[in-house]
Formats: structure tokens, C-alpha cells, sequence
């Protein structure tokens, strides 16, 4: 597939989709939106990709946010629209994606570029990155679950201050909030990503699915997560990768999963 305003790049069981606006500083509008849900869609399908990076473009950007161009003359209706399309093609998707998801923040993740990064299942930053939810500075509030995710990521209290002032952390702090998991060099970031990657990928896809669906489950409204991970538990019994990783370990060799 084509993209105007991505790019994809799958190597090593790893694809690479890159936010590719940087005189924009990446800036999500509709057709981006799009594309990345078309790029995540087709990655999480493709039998090669065992993890996906997600990334910005430039020295300077992850992404600057939504775009601002694009919504400045919304009214009630469509604001609302904006929000749940958003939430559903890209921000949920990615968060429920069965295949696991690392946002490797390069610079600026502002308004929905943090909520994008907020949305994968963990993070990981350049020195230079710098986070924040600036919405209340344009007279609206995050719409692509920032109000959410945040809470969930660093506390009632940090994500309250982050949202009220509009202000940007740098990547030292959000390694202090618990917002990305490691701080590197800019030249470090995509190499530190693959290297994680690397780890994932040498276990059970099939039981990281599960374990995805198990952790989400506990962020879900009506849904008990640890009844989610009996029954994702459970499953595992039945896949191939579990009688191969049982069977590996009591052979003393590394297991080789099917990934069934
Ligand atoms: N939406 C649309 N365009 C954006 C954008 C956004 N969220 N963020 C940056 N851009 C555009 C700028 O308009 C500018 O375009 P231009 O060259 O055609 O005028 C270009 O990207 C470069 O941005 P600029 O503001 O000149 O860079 P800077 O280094 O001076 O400032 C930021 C960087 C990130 C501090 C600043 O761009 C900014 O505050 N962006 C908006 C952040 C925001 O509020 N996001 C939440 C949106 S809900």
C-alpha cells in the first residue's frame, strides 16, 4: 500500500511506521489518521510483523498534535465526531492491537502525538522528546483519550497538573512519571526500540496476544480483568506455542514457536 503522509517499512519481523509530515512537525489530520490506521490494520495482519515501532519523522517531532488547521471552525456535532472517529480508527485500535505496539517519541508529542504514544502498549524517548496535553490552551479538552490514558499512566495528580497548565515534561520526567520506560540519545531511540523488539519477538506471539487482551482488560469499563485472564489463561493451554514452550524448557532447549 501507498501512503502519502506515512511511511512503512517492514525488516526482521519489525515494522517501522513513520509519521511523515515534519514541516508540520507531524501533525495528525484526517488523511494521516487514516493512513496510520491502514498501516497498523495491515501490519498486525501481516505474518512477518512480530512488533510495530511508531515513530515521527525529523529531529524535531513524534507529533505536535492534531491539526489545528483542520478543526479551528468545528462546531458541537462536529467536535464530537472528530473525537470518537479518531478514537475508533486509530487510538482504541492501536491500544487493542494484537500485536505489540512501541512508540519511539522522538520530539515533541503534544495534544493527540502524546495520546498516539499514550495509545501504544509502551513507550520509549530521545533526550530532546517533550510531552504534554496543551489542549486547554485552545479552549478544548483531549479528545483522543488523553483524559483517560494519562490518569492511567502517571496518577489522578500528575495527569490533573499536566492537563490544567498545558505544559510540556521533557523526557527525564516522563521517565519519572512512568510515561516512557527509557530515555536515550536521539541516534540511540530506533536502535533501543529494535533491541526491545528483539526480546519480544523471541517468545510466544500467540501468548503476548493474550497477554495483551488480559492487561487491557483491567482499563476496561464492565469487564473484570482477572476473570479476562483466567479465560485468556485457559486458551493458552490449547495453542501450539504453549506444548512447544513447555516442551522446550523441559528439554533444555530454546523454543522455536508456531505462533498457533
Ligand atoms: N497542527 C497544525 N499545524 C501544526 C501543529 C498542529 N498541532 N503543530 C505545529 N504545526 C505547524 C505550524 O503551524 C508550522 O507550520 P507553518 O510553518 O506552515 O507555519 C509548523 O508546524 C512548524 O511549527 P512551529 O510552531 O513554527 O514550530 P516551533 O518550533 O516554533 O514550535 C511547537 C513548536 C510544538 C511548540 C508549536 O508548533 C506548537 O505549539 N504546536 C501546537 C501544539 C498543540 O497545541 N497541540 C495540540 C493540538 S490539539
Amino acid at each position: 500500500m501507498s501512503y502519502q503522509n506515512i511511511l512503512s517499512n517492514t525488516d526482521n519481523g519489525i515494522t517501522t511506521i513513520t509519521i511523515n509530515r515534519p514541516s508540520k512537525l507531524n501533525a495528525l489530520n484526517k488523511a494521516t489518521i487514516q493512513e496510520l490506521h491502514d498501516a497498523f490494520n495491515e501490519a498486525n495482519k501481516n505474518k512477518d510483523t512480530k512488533v510495530i515501532i511508531i515513530t515521527g519523522c525529523g529531529e524535531k517531532a513524534f507529533v505536535a498534535g492534531a491539526d489545528i488547521s483542520e478543526f479551528a471552525d468545528f462546531d458541537v456535532k462536529q467536535g464530537k465526531k472528530l473525537a470518537a472517529n479518531g478514537q475508533e480508527l486509530l487510538f482504541d485500535f492501536v491500544e487493542n492491537l494484537s500485536t505489540p505496539v512501541i512508540a519511539a517519541v522522538n520530539g515533541f508529542a503534544l495534544g493527540g502525538g502524546l495520546e498516539l504514544a499514550m495509545s501504544a502498549h509502551f513507550r520509549i524517548a530521545s533526550d530532546n522528546a517533550k510531552m504534554g496535553l496543551p489542549e486547554v490552551s485552545l479552549g478544548v479538552i483531549p479528545g483522543y483519550g488523553g483524559t483517560q490514558r494519562l490518569p492511567q499512566l502517571v496518577g489522578k495528580g500528575r495527569a490533573m497538573e499536566m492537563v490544567m497548565t498545558a505544559g510540556m515534561i521533557d523526557a527525564n520526567q516522563a521517565l519519572d512519571y512512568g510515561l516512557v520506560n527509557h530515555v536515550t540519545t536521539q541516534e540511540e531511540l530506533i536502535p533501543l526500540a529494535e533491541k526491545i523488539a528483539g526480546k519480544i519477538m523471541r517468545n510466544s506471539s500467540v501468548a503476548i496476544k493474550a497477554a495483551i487482551k488480559a492487561v487491557n482488560a483491567n482499563y476496561k469499563d464492565g469487564v473484570d480483568g482477572f476473570k479476562t485472564e483466567i479465560k485468556q489463561f485457559g486458551k493458552c493451554f490449547g495453542t501450539e506455542d504453549f506444548k512447544e514452550g513447555t516442551t522446550a524448557f523441559l528439554e533444555k532447549r530454546k523454543a522455536a514457536f508456531p505462533g498457533k
